[in-house]
Parts: structure tokens; C-alpha cells; sequence
């Protein structure tokens, strides 16, 4: 109990002042080695398992898309999914957003705060994919929606379309079950080609950003109308080798 105080005396100080040399310094002039150790322990300990159990919400959604292509893929004969890409939020980015929210960081209000921590991307190949998708996921009975924006139907001014899905599902550890949240966006890959782009002129600064912007919402309508289009064509040939299919059977 001593030792701890002591060491939240010395990181209150820390923080009154400036970090860097100086705090390091009275760190290591007041502090065993031990005590800095516990104490970098007892502050990571928990973010690091939060992270752990993020990672193993990433691993459990993920696989449930997976199965759900290759089930879709037997019945259909191809393949929903274009791709699936997962990642864990950043240390940088969470620090940021947290404090950008004015929470204090700890592994606690991160879980409460935060619903992006683990995010899944699913690439798919038509625009209707991405709603049977959804629905099928949201269908099973150990996944719970929290939110749903869906930027297909309403896109945001600048042009960005994607389905997007909050949504808690348990992991199985070893002596209980813990409730994950994990973001999942759908998106068909004409729309992520223009999210990329899009990203990368997020962080240009001073450029001529009217234009290009005016530019990117042009994009994203044209690659709606491709993505509309792209559906028609997949419907007429499915209908088409349907129909093909029936009159085998009859001439048969
Ligand atoms: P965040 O604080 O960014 O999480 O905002 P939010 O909680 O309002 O979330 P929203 O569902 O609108 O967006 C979350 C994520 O979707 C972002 O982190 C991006 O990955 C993606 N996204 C949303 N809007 C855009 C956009 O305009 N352009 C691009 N490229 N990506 C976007
Ligand atoms: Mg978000």
C-alpha cells in the first residue's frame, strides 16, 4: 500500500509538470526498479488483456463471415465475399480518441466508450451481397446489434457509401463468456475503392481541397450507378442461366 502510494504521489507530480526528461529522471531517482515495473504492470495488464479479447472478437466474426461465404458459395456457385479485413485500433489512435472525448484512459472506459476497438472490413462483390450479408449475421442468435448506419441507403454529403454494423458478440474463454463490441463495415469494392481514396486526402493538408472534393462526390456517384448496374447485369445472368437450367431439365 506504501509503495503504491508513493508511486502515484511521484506520476501525480509527473503530471502536474512536463513529461519527458525530467519525469523520467525523478522516476528513476525515486523508484526501484520493482516499483516502476509494478506499476507499468498494473496500468498495462488490463489493456493488454482488453486487447487480447478484442483480437479474439475480431477472430469470432471474421469466421462467421467466412463460413457464411462458403456456405452461400455452395448453394450460389460464387463467392460473396471479394475479401475480409480485420484490425485492432491503434494504441495512438485510442489515446487519441479518448482523449479527443475527454475520458480518462483505462481499460475500463475504453470497453464503456469505445465501439471501434475491433473492426472488420467485408468486401463485397454486389451491393445486394452486402445486405444478405448483414442480415444473415445479424439472423444468429449470439450476435446482437447495437447501431446500424446504413450510408448506402442515406450516403454522407461527400460521397462515402457503406453499410455499417455495431454489434456484441460473446468470446468462450476459460471459465466464463465476455461480450465483445465489434465494428464491421460492408462495403462492395467500388465503394472501398473510393474510401481509399478519399482516406488519403483526409491527411493532405494545403491542398486545393474544393475542387478535389467537388471531383471525389462525382466519383461516388458515378460508381453508385456502376454498382447498380453491375447488380442488374448479375440478376439478368443468374435469371438467364435459370432459365437455361429449366428447359434442360424439360427437353430432358
Ligand atoms: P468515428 O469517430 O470516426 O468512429 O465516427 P463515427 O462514430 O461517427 O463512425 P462512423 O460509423 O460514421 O464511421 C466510422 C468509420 O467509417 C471511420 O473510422 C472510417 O473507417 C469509416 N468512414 C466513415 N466516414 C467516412 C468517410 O467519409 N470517408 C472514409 N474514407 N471513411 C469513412
Ligand atoms: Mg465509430
Amino acid at each position: 500500500m506504501e509503495q503504491k502510494k508513493k508511486v502515484f504521489n511521484v506520476v501525480e507530480d509527473m503530471l502536474k509538470t512536463s513529461f519527458g526528461e525530467k519525469v523520467r529522471q525523478r522516476m528513476f531517482e525515486e523508484l526501484t526498479n520493482q516499483e516502476i515495473i509494478e506499476f507499468l504492470k498494473s496500468q498495462t495488464d488490463p489493456f493488454n488483456s482488453l486487447m487480447a479479447y478484442y483480437k479474439c472478437a475480431l477472430m469470432e466474426i471474421e469466421t462467421k463471415f467466412r463460413v457464411l461465404n462458403e456456405e452461400f458459395s455452395l448453394q450460389h456457385d460464387r463467392n460473396p465475399i471479394e475479401s475480409i479485413k480485420t484490425r485492432l485500433k491503434s494504441v495512438d489512435s485510442i489515446v487519441e480518441k479518448m482523449h479527443r472525448k475527454n475520458i480518462p484512459f483505462s481499460a475500463k472506459n475504453i470497453e464503456e466508450n469505445l465501439t471501434d476497438i475491433a473492426g472488420v472490413r467485408v468486401i463485397c462483390s454486389f451491393q445486394e451481397d452486402i445486405y444478405f450479408l448483414a442480415s444473415c449475421l445479424l439472423g444468429q442468435d449470439d450476435v446482437f446489434l447495437i447501431e446500424k448506419k446504413d450510408y448506402i441507403a442515406n450516403p454522407k454529403p461527400n460521397g462515402y457509401r457503406s453499410l455499417h454494423l455495431i454489434v456484441e458478440t460473446p468470446i468462450f474463454l476459460g471459465s466464463h463468456k465476455k461480450m465483445m463490441k465489434v465494428e464491421v463495415q460492408l462495403r462492395t469494392i467500388a465503394m472501398d475503392f473510393w474510401a481509399s481514396l478519399e482516406h488519403k486526402l483526409k491527411y493532405k493538408k494545403n491542398l486545393e481541397i474544393a475542387q478535389l472534393t467537388k471531383d471525389l462526390k462525382e466519383c461516388a456517384d458515378e460508381s453508385a450507378v456502376l454498382d447498380a448496374k453491375m447488380d442488374a447485369i448479375r440478376k439478368r445472368i443468374e435469371q438467364l442461366q435459370y432459365e437455361t437450367e429449366e428447359s434442360t431439365e424439360k427437353n430432358d
